[in-house]
């Protein structure tokens, strides 16, 4: 069992906690004598407040204080904005001073005796406000001159264009998407003297104890961060946003534990976005169809506030083969709040623009769209001259071909049916970065037979918890179901973030030399306790399995379990510790993972209606440690993607800056009702360059390539190209 532990379908050692409700969120925690904070969010996008009376609030029951800008205690500015391991969200500390920024942005706190007073009160606080016409669409400002926030280029891409026997020059644009994981933001802050305990909802505790120290004044060691559980963040919880520094300033001032729960609707304005982005796309290739020419020139709005470039062209540099590359990307600055990595940040919408505009110059040239893409396949990262440390990309087009049947497809729009429907079938590349980052884990095995592995990283939902309990088994042989894996506390040894699709990459390294550790020293009590049958025996002829100490020539079970080996010396139990990092050698070699979409969607011209029908997506991530939950992570991934392609979008109001669908009426994401089976395949070849597992992240790239196979299927269906997400019904009816 030690070795196929790995990969097994194991079910989430957390799932039965969470389905029968007793996984303890962020603001479920059990706190006594607590006050509850609700936020007064701005009305308008840009301006001053001029005056707050909260004299009629301050007088309804239970309210304790109104807190603003006017009297609260001052919060600081993160020290290394937009560092690792310190970053906020948003750099401005909350109440800074009477400047608003963003429509929803937080002027005022109401703390009371309950969430109910204090959401009544905080309706009765009274702002006036000096309002100035606020800039909330990219088509507010002038377009931008100066010198893009990021700029890459290899040969001539402009030259070679104008003389490119064949020109694609195309412009996409997709919208803003709020993230909104149902677990909604929130922070209970709890003082005891001059240290603060945070219970929170993060994708990085460790960096929410940085920021914490910094934003709210204190020392590192006295901000003890807690998120045992979240109930997704998709990046929108990588970065502490103002709620949870003003929990924790408002918890100081009224000397009582303090909660603030971020509503839905403040969901939509003070903790990231994906930005809305614009992109043109040149392409230029010879008649056969190979790039001679790419470029990709980007537009993204931040905020106000802070520098944020979704990083749309990350792709776009290394997927293709291709001598003549540029890509840009320019920022401009509206009043909306500072958006954040949303799942797949860059990419997602950058492939959206690049595999459509592939897409479109397939079709000039009236090649197979899977054809084009393998005439210009990369067989190493042009952008870095550096080779792939594994790259399947060929098989996966190929397994993905095979499986659905893709030599079927009959190029004439409008060709393929299935009774009164229109088939449309389309397929798009995929990638995403393979990073690994540090990480620190103690193992620790008990006297009572069983395990505990910890780190200072967390389950985002993703099957963290689980995978770790894997690794912990393969070392040692303890059953995954006697093995506790402890996560989520910023007291633990430092563990990554939840982000950027890194976590297992950076940890299982660390779990497996903390494990290996471990069980070397209980060798060494093995050969050292005189009443152990393994007395004086060199520990090199003995193994660990089955959760035993045995002898390397005999089975498992003539071996000791390893709890009496601990009795025998009076141990309540035994820690090994580990600290990795990416080596050196890794950074010789460029970490991506790949993968391809196909789908298929069905067209009812009669009555409009489209309806995605098949899904197919084959990834090249590495080895897989958990078939169960990688394949969660991909299926959810698809079933964002189809959302993005058509649903998603946050729609503000140009008046004031308001998200106007922000709600879960309003704001639409994709339902059971919209996915079809969807089906997924790995193409299995260890990494080995990235870590001893092989194993590369999967979190984010089912997403990427979703919206243009999505796009591109329309096409076929129905002749009609949208380049600007979503794909709405009134886009089609031509
Ligand atoms: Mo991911 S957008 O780094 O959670």
């Amino acid at each position: 069992m030690s070795s196929s532990v790995i990969g097994a379908a194991v079910s989430r050692v957390d799932g039965k906690l969470k389905v029968t409700g007793a996984a303890c969120y962020a603001v479920d925690h059990p706190i006594e004598n607590l006050a509850y904070g609700v936020g007064v969010p701005s009305i308008i996008a840009n301006g001053r407040i001029t005056c707050i009376d909260s004299s009629e609030a301050e007088k309804m029951p239970g309210v304790i204080t109104v807190l603003h800008h006017g009297n609260a205690d001052p919060l600081f500015r993160p020290a290394n904005a937009f560092e690792q391991n310190s970053r906020a969200g948003e750099s401005r500390p909350p109440f800074e001073d009477d400047t608003v920024y963003y429509y929803g942005q937080f002027v005022a706190l109401v703390v009371a005796n309950t969430f109910e007073q204090a959401q009544e009160a905080a309706a009765r606080v009274k702002v006036d406000y000096a309002e100035s016409k606020p800039l909330v669409h990219v088509g507010d400002v002038p377009a931008p001159t100066g010198s893009p926030a990021r700029h890459y280029m290899r040969g001539d891409a402009d030259g070679t264009f104008k003389t490119a026997p064949v020109q694609v020059d195309v412009t996409y644009t997709t919208p803003a998407e709020t993230h909104n994981p149902m677990e909604m933001h929130g922070t209970i802050a709890v003082w005891n003297g001059d240290k603060v305990t945070l219970y929170e909802t993060t994708q990085g505790v460790v960096n929410h104890q940085h920021v914490m120290s910094e934003m709210v004044g204190v020392p590192l060691e006295d901000v003890h961060v807690i998120s045992p559980f979240c109930g997704s963040g998709f990046g929108g919880k990588l970065f502490p946003w103002p709620h949870s520094m003003l929990a924790a300033m408002a918890a100081r001032r009224v000397k009582r534990p303090v909660k603030v729960s971020v509503p839905r609707t403040m969901m939509f304005t003070t903790v990231g976005h994906r930005p809305f982005t614009q992109q043109r796309v040149h392409l230029g290739a010879t008649q056969d169809g190979k790039l001679i020419s790419l470029q990709h020139d980007v537009l993204t709005p931040s905020s106000i506030i802070d520098d944020y470039a979704e990083n749309c062209t990350e792709p776009t540099p290394l997927l293709y083969s291709c001598p003549n590359v540029t890509a840009q990307q320019h920022l401009v600055h509206l009043n909306i709040g500072t958006p954040t990595p949303m799942r797949g940040p860059g990419t997602t919408p950058g492939l959206f623009a690049l595999e459509s505009a592939m897409d479109e110059l397939a079709i000039k040239l009236n090649l197979d769209p899977l054809e084009v893409r393998i005439r210009n396949y990369a067989e190493t990262d042009e952008s870095t001259n550096k080779a792939f440390s594994s790259k399947h990309l060929r098989e996966v087009y190929q397994k993905g071909a095979d499986r659905f049947g893709w030599s079927k497809r009959n190029p004439k729009i409008g060709s393929m049916r299935d009774g009164n429907l229109i088939l449309g079938w389309g397929m798009a590349s995929c990638t995403w970065p393979a990073g690994r980052s540090a990480a620190e884990v103690r193992v620790r095995l008990n006297a009572d037979g069983t395990a505990r592995a910890s780190s200072a990283t967390q389950d985002i939902g993703t099957g963290t918890y689980t995978v770790f309990a894997q690794v912990v088994s393969e070392k040692t042989g303890i059953p995954v179901n006697k093995i506790d894996v402890v996560l989520g506390d910023s007291s633990l040894p430092p563990g990554p973030m939840s982000g950027g699709s890194t976590g297992n990459a950076s940890v299982l390294p660390a779990i497996a030399k903390a494990a290996e550790t471990v069980v070397d020293t209980l060798m060494e009590i093995a050969v050292k306790t005189e009443n152990s049958p393994f007395h004086n025996a060199d520990p090199k002829t003995l193994k660990m399995a089955a959760g035993r100490i045995h002898a390397q020539d005999q089975s498992p079970e003539s071996g000791v379990p390893f709890g009496d080996l601990l009795k025998m010396r009076r141990l309540a139990g035994i820690d090994g510790q580990a600290k990795t990092a990416p080596d050196e050698s890794s950074r010789k070699l460029s970490s991506h993972t790949f993968g391809a979409q196909f789908c298929e969607v069905t067209w009812d011209p009669g009555i409009a209606r489209l309806r995605v029908s098949r899904w197919l997506t084959v990834m090249d991530a590495g080895r897989i440690i958990n078939h169960k939950t990688a394949r969660n992570q991909i299926l959810g991934g698809v079933v964002m993607g189809i959302g993005m392609g058509l649903f998603e979008e946050t729609i503000y109001d140009s008046r004031n800056g308001k998200p106007l669908n922000n709600n879960f009426a309003d704001y639409i994401v994709s339902t059971n009702a919209d996915i079809p089976e969807l089906d997924c395949i790995f193409v299995e070849y260890p990494d080995l360059n990235l870590n001893e597992y092989g194993a590369r992240g999967v979190g984010e790239i089912g997403l990427t390539g979703v919206a243009s196979a999505l796009t591109m299927a329309v096409y076929h269906a129905t002749g009609i190209r949208v380049r600007n997400l979503p794909i709405r019904i009134e886009q089609l009816l031509v």
